[in-house]
């Protein structure tokens, strides 16, 4: 969660199976109720109701959930080579040109104009999990393991685990859950503090 005293930071959510699979034709290659329950309830959890979270997905994520009921209240960045043409339908919606303009919208939003976003999830797919895998402002990893191999043609990157260090979030059910014939466990995974990206230069001048 971020105050607007803490820095700026992003979590990645993400549910993969045993061969980083994450996608199939522009939707999820499983129905698991509850690891979707438990997607919902974390992109959605804020510590008090004048509070907002943020998301950052690409244009194919998000016209998959577009008119979805649970992504009403979050402010949502979409990420489209077509930003500039684009017009937002609502005060929550906003179109960028990468995700770099994505970070630094969000930044100018909390602080200039004072938006109380309390947590920003990257929500994919593969390009956008690269980038904020790369990010200076990557804070943590909310990573569900579905078990099994599933039929996929989107995947989610491999990275570097030894960067990160497993922590506890009470949010997050323990242990391995089953649903639907599908089992799936969650790990959250921080990132260690002395493997912080460099400064982004672009933000600095
Ligand atoms: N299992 C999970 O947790 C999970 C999470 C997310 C998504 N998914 C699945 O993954 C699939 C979608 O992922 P995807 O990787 O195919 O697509 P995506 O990232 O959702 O959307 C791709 C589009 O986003 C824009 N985009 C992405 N990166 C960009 C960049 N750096 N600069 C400019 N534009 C950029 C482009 O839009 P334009 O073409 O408009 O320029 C691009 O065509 C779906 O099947 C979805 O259900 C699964």
């Amino acid at each position: 969660m971020m105050d607007p005293e803490q820095p700026f930071r992003v979590d990645i959510i993400v549910a993969n199976d045993k061969n980083r699979g994450i996608g199939l034709n522009g939707t999820l290659p499983w129905s698991i109720p509850a690891e979707t329950n438990y997607y919902h309830g974390m992109i959605n959890h804020v510590s008090s109701p004048d509070k907002q979270n943020a998301v950052i997905f690409g244009r194919i994520t998000f016209q998959s959930i577009r008119d979805a009921h649970d992504y009403e209240k979050l402010l949502k960045v979409v990420v489209t080579r077509e930003a500039a043409s684009t017009q937002p339908t609502d005060r929550n919606l906003h179109y960028v040109p990468t995700f770099q303009a994505a970070t630094e919208y969000l930044q100018i939003e909390r602080e200039r104009e004072r938006r109380n976003i309390e947590t920003v999830w990257v929500l994919g797919g593969s390009r956008i999990y690269d980038e904020a895998l790369r990010s200076p402002y990557l804070h943590r990893v909310y990573l569900t393991t579905v078990q099994g191999e599933f039929a996929c043609d989107t995947h989610f990157p491999e990275f570097d685990r030894t960067h990160f260090g497993i922590v506890n979030d009470p949010r997050v059910p323990v242990g391995v859950q089953t649903d639907n014939g599908i089992s799936f466990q969650v790990e959250v995974l921080e990132r260690k503090s002395d493997q912080a990206a460099p400064p982004n230069i672009d933000l600095l001048v």
